[in-house]
């Protein structure tokens, strides 16, 4: 028998990780009933290929890499400087300043998030509820202490710092919120922003759904003056362009954070970087840059408007029904309230026996989301269409 030390905060998580759980659920069903066509609204996977733009660079890269002039080996740690000054230009479109050197290219949001802790010490970290499950699983699985900020129907799933009493936190944001697709405005992320700066605190902001947004609020928190002396952010080209198979994401870590003790936020990032991360594939990072040309954010916008459909959808037919329900609108994620004050997973499970529709229940999100039910509008016309119809029947 091993006599190793493990980290036992592995012991505060589930045993699975929610996506996880699901698959595994759904395998299961799968296997004893096989004449079942099972469709998929749980996690949140695109469905449609990358746009034509992206396709062209990445087989353009791969043919540069078959060519030994042209080869290339290892990337640079921290992205190439085309991908890093890209996604700055993509910020400056919108009038936001972000210097490409603060930004760090990465295989996906998902990772930055779990890895941020990494460079943090033991903080009270405030998690909004329900949310994204990576937060909590990461800080649990690094001990730290949690404080949660339930948001409902009341607030619009959007928490508020005046419930605070000045205390530093870690805070986590994610606007559009995954899963109730609730979006701050400005007046609302102002009020994080400057109980951070007054607080002393650090906002990790995950703006993972930015692409979704409809109408003027903002795409970034760098759009509040104040948020590079006390904001990180992650954001992805999963959802906006399609890369959840291809991987490619970015982490913001203005030079201008640094702590009391002196310590600089962005050189512990690079440092953690070079240590633990080789870097994303040249043919991946030319892919993300194209996305990010004219052309590309066009092509993308296509992608997100047919998903959005998806989403009209789905949300007509429970308007019809009667079931209470959000999200849609400036996020690919519809959150609905479960019928009959069932639970979320009892929910799960009527859907997936019942009409073999597959869905993320809220409870995952976190206790807040108990009672509520995700589903996804990443499915093809074709299943969302079929998908509608079966929760119609018995809803
Ligand atoms: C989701 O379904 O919430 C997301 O796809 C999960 C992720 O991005 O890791």
């Amino acid at each position: 028998m091993m006599k190793i030390k493990v980290n036992e905060n592995f012991s505060r998580v589930k045993e699975s990780y929610l996506f996880s759980e699901i698959g595994k659920k759904v395998r299961a069903y799968q296997a004893a009933h096989p004449d079942k066509a099972v469709i998929r609204l749980g996690i949140g996977d695109v469905t449609l290929p990358l746009a034509p733009v992206v396709v062209d660079a990445m087989k353009k890269a791969v043919e540069e890499m078959g060519v030994k002039e042209t080869f290339r080996g290892y990337p640079p740690e921290y992205g190439h400087t085309f991908l890093r000054e890209a996604i700055a230009a993509y910020y400056a479109r919108k009038g936001i300043k972000v210097a490409a050197d603060d930004v760090f290219v990465s295989d996906g949001a998902k990772s930055d998030v779990g890895n941020i802790v990494d460079i943090l010490g033991r903080n009270t970290v405030l998690i909004p509820s329900p949310v994204y499950p990576v937060y909590m699983d990461s800080n649990l699985m690094s001990g730290n202490r949690i404080e949660l900020l339930e948001a409902g129907e009341a607030d619009g799933f959007l928490g508020t710092p005046d419930v605070l009493d000045g205390e530093t936190y870690v805070i986590y944001i994610c606007s559009p919120n995954n899963p109730t697709g609730a979006v701050y405005d400005r007046a609302g992320l102002k009020a994080w922003v400057d109980y951070a700066l007054t607080s002393g605190s650090l906002i990790i902001f995950d703006s993972a759904y930015e692409a979704f947004i409809k109408g003027d609020y903002p795409h970034s928190i760098y759009e509040i003056e104040g948020a590079e002396k006390c904001a990180i952010e992650i954001c992805s080209f999963s959802k906006m362009a399609g890369f959840t198979g291809t991987r490619c994401a970015w982490t913001v870590v203005p030079e201008t954070l640094t702590t009391e003790e002196g310590f600089n936020l962005k050189k512990m990032w690079a440092r953690r970087q070079a240590t633990k991360f080789n870097g994303v594939s040249y043919p991946v990072q030319r892919g993300a840059e194209a996305a990010l040309t004219q052309e590309g954010v066009k092509q993308c916008a296509a992608l997100v408007d047919y998903y959005m459909e998806n989403a009209k959808i789905i949300s007509e037919m429970l308007t019809k029904k009667g079931v209470w329900h959000t999200g849609g609108v400036s996020s690919p994620y519809i959150w609905l309230k479960c019928p009959n004050g069932m639970s979320s997973w009892e929910f799960f499970d009527l859907l997936l026996e019942k009409v073999q529709v597959v869905g993320t229940p809220g409870e995952g999100f976190g206790e807040a989301g108990e009672g509520f039910f995700r589903l996804t509008a990443f499915g093809s016309r074709e299943n969302t269409i079929e998908a509608t119809k079966r929760l119609e029947s018995i809803l």
